[in-house]
């Protein structure tokens, strides 16, 4: 700790001498590559689209673009700065910051929701990137050429009643991210970043000039873009919220961890918004790509969560090079969810290590088994325990399996509350002084934050979460 020159309290000694160690970010680049790597994922290309086209498009769509904007930017930038401040783990800058502020330990339970949540959402995640993983081999044996949407939709439900070919891909996922956790050098991974992110965009955008040329075009578009407010259900706006904090990987403290490698004078707004944008962005692309294709072909933009899966594939059958282009799609997918992937690994193991005193490899290898085990849950109620529907009995959680479940209370339960927490802390606990000389904004800017942060945020996810719960 030290004191700097205007007085007031900071704690760049602990954070030079923890970054001694750990290294910072090289550049703002590496940190938005890497914030965008945990961001861009399976919730842009394969989770955006499906909750639309199940809740109605446009009007859920603006929703859900205003949370990004009033809910989500917000957060991420008091995730970042609760990082970027204590200069440790998650659990050990909330813990530092509180005991400079002579604040409640209890703060530090932030971390632990996080590891929670990780756990859950890693363990369907990765049953979805295997779903992609399969897809490669499909579209590179050239299955896909000429085939018409019920054959499409034939090889995904074919996918789907297969347990062990479900079982093994979902273990070729896992091992990827346990691999890269393990050895704990991403400095590979961000670097392919750079070349496959926006390998993808390009790809994405290959299929979205397809569409174009489908007809569809126009009507997918007024889908995505022209709000019909009668289709909004109080569920939609939950799932909207939910969704805005699950795209960004906000509410599990990933921006925390990865804030506490940014150097000082980088701005935490502008870097924040600079992901956000680039998030938001891809899942509006994916969006233009599949709707023009659902229309095209009379299918149902309300499939749920094969829709990606029914759709592009038909898209890469009929153009040409499809194959080829269909292959590099799905490969590229795999490294979008693989680096989300290892963003949800990377604090469990990182807390294992440092409260448990475990080494890097046995908490890897720990807490990615319990994540694979508890993923068997999941593809057994995509078959053989399709009909089994737990909480069946209350109304909100009707008709949804294990896997329906898994998801609902990690997005719209567990992400909510804790960034409902993060923006608790930051808006009303840290002292105000500490929070404005971190993000170094302007004295407009930051009122307009801070207000939206103390006031509009929580009262947002607290409405929404009481409209839904009563
Ligand atoms: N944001 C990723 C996606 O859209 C998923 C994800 C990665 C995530 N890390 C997270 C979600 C942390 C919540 C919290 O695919």
């Amino acid at each position: 700790m030290s004191v700097s020159q205007s007085g007031s309290t900071t704690y760049t000694g602990a954070q030079e001498g923890a970054n001694a160690a750990r290294g910072l970010w090289s550049s703002r680049l590496a940190f938005i590559l890497a914030a965008t790597g945990s961001a861009v994922g399976l919730g842009n290309i394969w989770k955006f689209p499906y909750i639309t086209g199940e809740h109605g498009g446009g009007a859920f769509v603006l929703v859900y673009l205003l949370c990004i904007a009033v809910v989500g930017i917000p957060i991420m930038m008091g995730e970042v700065l609760i990082g970027r401040r204590g200069g440790r783990s998650p659990v050990n800058s909330i813990r530092l910051i509180a005991e400079r502020d002579k604040l409640n330990p209890m703060w530090r339970m932030i971390g632990a929701v996080g590891v929670l949540a990780g756990f859950l959402i890693l363990s369907f995640y990765s049953v979805i990137g295997g779903w992609a993983a399969s897809y490669v081999g499909t579209a590179a044996s050239g299955q896909l050429v000429g085939q018409s949407a019920d054959a499409i939709g034939a090889i995904f439900s074919g996918l789907l009643s297969d347990p062990l070919t479900l079982l093994m891909w979902h273990t070729v996922f896992m091992a990827l991210v346990m691999v890269v956790v393990a050895r704990g050098v991403r400095s590979g991974l961000e670097r392919a970043v750079s070349i496959l992110m926006p390998g993808l965009f390009v790809l994405l955008l290959m299929v979205v000039g397809y569409a174009m040329t489908t007809g569809e075009f126009g009507r997918a578009a007024a889908f995505l873009f022209q709000p019909d407010f009668s289709k909004l259900t109080t569920s939609g706006v939950l799932v909207a919220l939910g969704h805005a904090f699950f795209t960004l990987s906000l509410g599990m403290a990933v921006m925390m961890a990865y804030g506490s490698y940014l150097p000082k004078k980088v701005s935490i707004a502008k870097t924040s918004i600079t992901v956000s944008i680039i998030d938001t962005g891809v899942a509006l692309l994916a969006g233009l790509a599949i709707f023009p294709i659902v229309f095209a072909n009379g299918l149902e933009p309300g499939a749920g969560p094969g829709l990606i899966f029914q759709t592009l594939p038909l898209a890469f059958g009929q153009m040409p090079m499809g194959s080829l282009f269909g292959t590099l799609f799905f490969v590229l997918l795999i490294f979008a969810a693989w680096t989300s992937g290892i963003s949800l690994l990377e604090p469990i193991v990182e807390w294992l290590e440092e409260q448990k005193g475990m080494n890097r490899t046995v908490s890897t290898l720990g807490a990615g088994l319990v994540c694979w085990a508890l993923g068997i849950a999941s593809i057994l109620s995509l078959n053989l325990w399709s009909d089994f529907t737990p909480l069946g009995a209350f109304a909100m959680f009707e008709g949804k399996t294990i896997f329906d479940l898994l998801d609902f209370f990690t997005a719209n339960i567990l992400l909510p509350l804790g960034g409902l927490m993060v923006a608790v802390f930051v808006g009303w606990v840290m002292s105000s002084q500490a929070v404005k000389n971190e993000l170094s904004l302007s004295e407009p800017m930051f009122r307009l934050w801070y207000t939206t942060v103390r006031y509009f945020t929580p009262v947002a996810v607290a409405a929404v979460f009481i409209y839904n719960l009563l």
